[in-house]
């Protein structure tokens, strides 16, 4: 049996009811949501609104039309930073971000200047940097709110604060924290925030949502038709067409309801001690371990489910190819698109192996894996090739 340690790239398996929702949607309600009168696309509008309102129940979003169906987090933080960036910016980020972020400011370089405020080796935050960084022409704070290489959970509501303190546009990359830790768009003074609908969320791949506050001015990359307003020769300026032009992905939002909907059944703070427990088993063994070395703030710290480690002496892409190849286990090993991360710990040239944990892992599941790792590090690993993805 497969155990699967790399939700943090995308959750498998889905909860109950999430393949349904799709098949449901494609096969009865499969016209064009918001396009036309007759009641099937009606009903196809109905499925893409009831996510939207679980969207917005979750996040304390006030006002469900700011919930803009994107494609993965990666395109709504492209949204949220090209589409609010103007020339002559300054743009404070941190040293721990995903390239879903430095890249979109590093192909802005030309026309804005980036201050990437240093974490700390366990990849922790100091708001106060956050607030020395500040310029004159400071517009934009955007971070993580959890690293996806080693769990650190960044300071959100500090800086959130401090941001509107200094009237900055706050961006938060939510990737690696929706669904697990609690987010409130409001009570963070969040104005931008970026989530996938297929990792913590639960969803299919190829849904995302940028929450778009009521402080963000987002010039919309994507126009064309919105199903409203068509005689304006441009973008409407309403809500959420503004920002969703083309046919949305109903099967796959329908998905991603299901996926709120086991959510909010199960309760976010069992899926989190669930999780979190079972990053702790890991952490606490394999911190005893000679030979691992972890990455990261410790068991007992706030963090997302996400582990790394390195086998010392052990390459590790092979680790990562002898786990999936010899035990079965699926994880992440190499640089997890996120370079900046591993300047940070020191981990460029090594890399690390990455696990993250779903609510549908196991205790049982963990302990094997620490003893296929107790196996591994003695072990010729010459053999296994192509491990690592970086
Ligand atoms: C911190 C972080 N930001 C952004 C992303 C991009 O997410 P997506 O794959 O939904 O585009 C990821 C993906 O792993 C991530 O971990």
């Amino acid at each position: 049996m497969l155990i699967y340690f790399d939700n943090a790239a995308t959750t498998w398996p889905k909860p109950p009811g999430v393949t349904d929702a799709m098949r449901c949607c494609l096969d009865d309600k499969g016209a064009n949501p918001g396009r036309s009168g007759h009641r099937m696309s009606l009903e196809a509008g109905q499925v893409v609104d009831k996510t939207r309102n679980a969207i917005a129940r979750l996040f304390n979003i006030p006002d469900r039309d700011r919930v803009i169906f994107t494609l993965n987090a990666t395109d709504a933080l492209n949204m949220a930073i090209k589409g609010s960036i103007k020339p002559g910016d300054h743009v404070i980020t941190t040293s721990m971000e995903h390239n879903s972020v430095t890249r979109p400011l590093y192909g802005l370089r030309r026309v804005i200047s980036v201050t990437k405020v240093p974490c700390a080796e366990d990849g922790s935050l100091n708001p106060r940097k956050i607030e020395k960084a500040i310029r004159i022409n400071t517009r934009i704070i955007v971070i993580t709110h959890a690293s996806n290489v080693t769990g650190t959970v960044m300071p959100v509501r500090e800086i959130g604060a401090l941001a509107r303190q200094k009237g900055l546009i706050f961006i938060v990359d939510a990737a690696q924290s929706a669904g697990v830790l609690d987010i409130d768009v409001q009570d963070m003074n969040i104005d931008l925030l970026a989530l996938p609908g297929h990792k913590g969320l639960m969803g299919p791949p190829g849904t995302g949502i940028l929450y778009v506050g009521e402080r963000a001015q987002v010039r919309p990359f994507r126009e064309g038709g919105t199903g409203s307003h068509s005689t304006d020769p441009g973008q409407p300026e309403v809500l959420p067409e503004k920002y969703e032009s083309g046919t949305l992905n109903s099967p796959g939002i329908a998905g991603l309801g299901a996926g709120l909907e086991f959510i909010s059944q199960t309760g976010i703070n069992t899926i989190r001690e669930h999780e979190l427990g079972l990053t702790r088993r890991f952490i606490e063994s394999a911190g005893r371990m000679p030979g691992v070395k972890l990455y990261g703030p410790g068991a007992e710290a706030e963090r997302a489910p996400v582990v790394s480690f390195l086998l010392e002496g052990q390459d590790t892409g092979a680790v990562g190819g002898a786990l999936d190849k010899w035990y079965n286990i699926a994880c992440r090993a190499g640089l997890h698109c996120a370079p900046d991360a591993h300047r940070t710990l020191g981990t460029l040239e090594k890399k690390l192996v990455r696990f993250s944990f779903s609510y549908f892992n196991t205790a049982s599941e963990v302990d094997f894996a620490l003893q296929c790792l107790r196996d591994i590090r003695g072990r010729d690993l010459a053999e296994i090739t192509g491990g690592c993805s970086c």
